[in-house]
């Protein structure tokens, strides 16, 4: 097992990385020390409940949790609303749920904003740990602490900044994953590689799709793209500075997402487009070597993600982009690599070099 330790003061806490945490029973140790004596709520998706459900439920009776009771909506993003929240709390208040009880999230990055979101304020906060199942949460929205629902206005606008108190990560959950969903954890994974840390992006090419399938070599990547994302987060757990990197690929992905009304690519293939194109900004910006585009990009095809899009016109993209959620006065910031494993963050790239990149990136 691997511990990646996320330092935020009195708020620090642990994520716990393995394939097999819950059958060899670490978990339960893991678990223990949070759940002993109280009521917990599990909160998970139609999808993921019937498959982890159960194991959960047993890891915290076999941790000393008081009394379990279950809160499942239906699974995806649709449900990832402020009426879902309104159930869970509802649930948490019928289970009867008080400040001294603990929210267990258990499933996708979907589950886990809610759970948290409604952790933080269900009596004005209680405890929450988080058991991630895909591969997106492990990599992305598991790390980080930031929590929220959508509204018909825009996709996170209401939320908070939460942390959990442990983060239980089992590779074992993603057996049962589909392959377009691992792919699109992949996209995360790689955008780590690509800001931060060279020698994960080759091992990830050494590996490649056998990464799909031998979950214990994935359970050390996540490991480390998690420690590489704890350490932005503990330096800028807000996001007034360095955390901005993390949006690699995204200032490109959201404009593909809005301009085909969250019903084309998956957020994961649109920010791998995005991390394509950020490439090739940079190449064009004279900031990167256009073999380490190359790379980037096959690295991407290797996961089974696409570095372009189809059907949508680079004029609609770039006014997308501009009324981005982290635009300044309608400037879009753009991360754009310098190397593979450095990047950095403008906001002085001209409107002609974008257009230029949407040409290439648009079939
Ligand atoms: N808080 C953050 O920092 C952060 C970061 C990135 C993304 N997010 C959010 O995460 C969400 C996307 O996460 P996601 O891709 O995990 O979506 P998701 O939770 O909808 O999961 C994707 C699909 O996989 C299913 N699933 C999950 N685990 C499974 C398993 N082990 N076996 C079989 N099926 C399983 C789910 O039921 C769902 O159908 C978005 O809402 C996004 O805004 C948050
Ligand atoms: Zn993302």
């Amino acid at each position: 097992m691997e511990t990646v330790h996320v330092s935020l003061g009195d708020r620090s806490y642990d994520i716990s990385v393995a394939k097999g945490l819950f059958a060899s029973g670490k978990a339960v140790e893991l678990l223990a020390p949070f759940v002993r004596g109280v009521k917990v709520l599990i909160v998970s998706d139609s999808n993921v409940f019937p498959l982890c459900g159960g194991t959960l439920r047993r890891a915290l009776l076999d941790a000393g949790a008081a009394d379990v009771a279950v809160s499942v909506f239906p699974a995806g993003e649709t449900s990832k609303h402020l009426g879902v929240i309104g159930d869970v709390c509802r649930d948490a208040a019928r289970a009867g749920l008080d400040r001294g009880s603990l929210i267990a999230g258990l499933g996708g990055g979907v589950t886990g904003d809610m759970a948290a979101f409604a952790a933080s304020i269900y009596m004005r906060g209680i405890r929450c740990v988080q058991v991630p199942t895909s591969l997106l949460a492990m990599i992305d929205s598991g790390v980080g602490g930031k929590t929220g629902v959508d509204l018909p206005e825009g996709k996170n606008l209401v939320g908070t900044f939460y942390q959990p108190k442990a983060v239980l990560m089992d590779a074992a959950f993603l057996a049962t994953l589909p392959v377009r969903e691992m792919s699109n954890g992949f996209a995360e994974l790689i955008k780590h590689a690509v800001l931060f840390d060279r020698g994960l992006f080759d091992e990830l090419e050494s590996a490649g799709d056998a990464l799909f399938r031998d979950l214990d070599r994935l359970a050390a990547l996540v490991a480390r793209s998690c420690a590489l994302k704890a350490a932005v987060v503990s330096r800028d757990e807000r996001e007034q500075g360095e955390r901005m990197l993390l949006n690699l690929g995204h200032t490109f992905g959201h404009a593909i997402e809005k301009v085909q009304d969250y019903r084309g690519l998956e957020h994961g293939e649109a920010v791998a487009v995005g991390t394509a194109a950020a490439a090739q900004l940079s190449v064009r910006l004279g900031l990167l070597d256009a073999d380490s585009a190359q790379k980037i990009a096959a690295l991407l095809r290797m996961f089974r993600l696409p570095v372009t899009v189809s059907g949508c016109a680079p004029d609609d993209l770039l006014a997308a982009m501009a009324s981005d959620k982290k635009a300044v006065s309608g400037v879009p910031r753009i991360v754009l690599p310098l190397a593979i494993g450095r990047a950095e963050v403008r906001t002085d790239v001209p409107r002609s070099e974008l257009r230029a990149v949407w040409e290439t990136v648009c079939e």
